[in-house]
């Protein structure tokens, strides 16, 4: 998704401009370009389809005049292809007024219409540069009122940064449905889409609400409703380091975040075990609330679904409570049935997945509690639960999420286990032995990275197939799902998941010595089924990678190449299975040269429909 950056200080604007966005650059991203005010009040601005460093390049050889305020943006196109004329940002016809926009504006084409009938002339294809043309029609002398006005006429979602060279000490913000931050700093303020791009400036953040806007100068920063009520925001002080989103060494920021599963996993036993008990704290339910929920409805989107495939298996046997789960796009349209007694468990990293908050929205509206499960503080998916349980895994930076994944399925195993507890579902003999395993688990995956050598090897022989299947059964079915999704997305090679029973229903189809299959088959009661797939794929010479519990020589007759992982209890397997899954995805992804950390086409939070 683009990413926003705006300043206004005494420093000069351009370094920071540039630099905030190279860290928004895990957004996703196709173009980029950047705005500010000179000395003499002229509007200057530079913009470049592809890498921010292209858009350094066009600087170097047109270099801008020192500059105290100014935007800049990393566009994911939305509306017209990535090319120089529709990057951001885009200004009005006098080029007096310059506006950076996250999201999508659904009514710009009536509103372009009218507009160009009143003689405007737009030279892009995009929804954003109505916002310019729209705020120079109101435009009387008060840039912020002429920006209220606009607000009122867009219908969708944006986050805009906005500059006039008509007020040089004046930077205004708005937000409705895409985040945008304020940082407060000493004499000059910054906005950002997200916390990294300007961690290294400021640590005192405000987090704009839907429906705010912001008139920010370098001394000042006023918060309003879009109805023009003022706000007194609360300003909070982000607790992660600069560090936490530097690669501190590693090749890639994925490899970085898959290094620090053992230690998320771990910090989550620790937060959320106590004396052999699981306690959520005050989660925002109260254990008569979780009494009283008859059902769940999980939604998520990617890879934050596959988490919640693998906690409607652990509720259910655990909690005995009927869970159903679905696609967020598709839950938001299917009419869901959801009354007083439905818990809806929203899982998402970013906390700002448009397809997921809409289907919370519809969920509050039909009477449903909301439980989210996100790793951002302050996003938007948080401000719409009733609870919240964090996954506390630190900045998520490499667009293909790992480490977030194991702490959604940690987060899941935690609530699971609080749920049977209050439902009495588990005996504390059940709970002992499963929270003693879930301790284990931090060593074990320690114990996988450390034996990096044999799944870089596995990976790399077979980082020359066209196209993988990955199969697994019960609670590793979504892991199956799951390492198809990291595959296909890092690599660019065609993956599909799917449930190992389902193979002679259609996908056996496909096996031939040209296909790989992923086989996730570790010790469990459906361990024998699964050898008899991989039986089937064989006697078609399908080459199989399997994963496999520690200790199980058999399966070398049943498999070309064997990634073991420790043994562990059945149900926190997709744990285990969750780092071959993410290393034989990355490997084969670096073997093919791929872009491993801003894969093409995607972004890190997608917050349009
Ligand atoms: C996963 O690797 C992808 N980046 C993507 O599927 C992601 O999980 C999905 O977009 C959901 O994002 P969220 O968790 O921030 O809502």
């Amino acid at each position: 998704m683009c990413g926003i950056i705006g300043y206004v200080g005494f420093r000069n604007a351009v370094p920071i401009l540039i630099g905030g966005l190279k860290k928004l650059e895990y957004r996703g991203y196709d173009s980029s370009g950047v705005s500010v005010l000179s000395p003499e009040n002229d509007i200057i601005v530079r913009k470049s389809k592809g890498k921010i460093a292209n858009l350094e390049e066009l600087i170097l050889q047109k270099p801008i005049v020192h500059s105290t305020l100014g935007i800049s943006h990393t566009r994911w196109a939305t509306h017209g292809e990535p090319n120089h004329i529709n990057s951001h940002p885009h200004t009005d016809c006098s080029q007096s007024i310059v506006v950076v926009h996250n999201g999508i504006i659904e009514n710009y084409e009536s509103l372009k219409a009218q507009l160009q009938a009143k003689g405007h002339k737009f030279v892009s294809q995009t929804d954003t540069e109505v916002i310019a043309h729209l705020i120079e029609e109101y435009y009387k002398g008060d840039l912020f009122a002429a920006v209220k006005k606009t607000i009122l006429d867009l219908k969708g979602a944006f986050a805009l940064g906005i500059i006039s060279k008509n007020h040089p000490d004046l930077l205004i913000a708005a937000r409705v449905g895409s985040p945008l931050i304020i940082g407060l700093g000493k004499g000059e303020n910054f906005i950002a889409s997200d916390v990294p791009a300007i961690l290294d400036r400021t640590k005192k953040i405000i987090y704009l609400q839907d429906g705010e806007m912001a008139c920010i100068s370098k001394k000042e920063v006023k918060v309003f409703k879009f109805s023009g009520e003022k706000v007194i925001p609360k300003a909070q002080i982000v607790k992660f380091s600069v560090d936490a989103v530097k690669k501190q060494g590693f090749a890639h920021f994925m490899l970085k975040e898959m290094h620090e599963q053992p230690h998320v996993i771990s910090e989550m036993g620790k937060r959320y075990i106590k004396n052999g008990k699981v306690d959520l704290g005050d989660f925002g339910l109260t254990p008569a609330q979780i009494k009283a929920i008859t059902r769940i409805d999980i939604v998520a989107c990617g890879t934050a679904y596959h988490a919640g495939m693998v906690g409607k298996y652990a509720i259910e046997k655990m909690a005995k409570i009927p869970v159903t789960i679905d696609v967020s796009s598709e839950f938001r349209y299917r009419d869901p049935i959801v009354d007083k007694n439905t818990m809806i468990i929203a899982i998402s990293q970013s906390g700002e997945t448009a397809d997921t908050l809409a289907a919370v929205k519809e969920a509050k509206r039909k009477g449903a509690k909301i439980v989210s499960i996100c790793n951002v503080l302050g996003s938007s998916l948080v401000r719409e639960s009733d609870a919240v349980l964090y996954t506390h895994a630190g900045p998520e930076i490499g667009v293909a999420s790992t480490k977030a994944y194991t702490a959604q399925l940690g987060v899941l195993f935690m609530l699971a286990v609080k749920l049977a507890t209050v439902n009495k579902t588990m005996s504390p003999g059940e709970i002992k032995e499963f929270l003693d395993a879930f301790k284990k688990i931090p060593t074990s995956i320690q114990a996988f990275l450390a034996d990096q050598k044999t799944v870089a090897r596995v990976a790399k022989r077979n980082s020359h197939f066209g196209c993988f299947l990955f199969l697994g059964r019960n609670i590793n079915f979504p892991s199956a799902l799951e390492g198809a999704l990291k595959l296909k997305e890092i690599s660019y090679i065609p993956a599909e998941g799917y449930a190992a029973g389902e193979m002679k229903h259609g996908p056996i189809a496909l096996i031939d010595e040209y296909r790989a299959v992923v086989c996730i088959a570790p010790a469990s009661d459906v361990y024998e089924k699964i050898i008899s797939n991989m039986q089937e794929i064989r006697a078609r010479k399908g080459k199989i990678i399997a994963i496999a519990t520690e200790g199980d020589q058999d399966i070398k007759n049943h498999a070309d190449d064997v990634l073991y992982i420790a043994a562990t209890h059945d149900l926190l397997t997709p744990l285990l299975a969750a780092l071959p899954l993410q290393l034989i995805a990355y490997h084969i992804a670096v073997q093919l040269g791929c872009d491993v950390d801003q894969p093409r086409n995607l972004a890190k939070s997608v917050t349009v429909e």
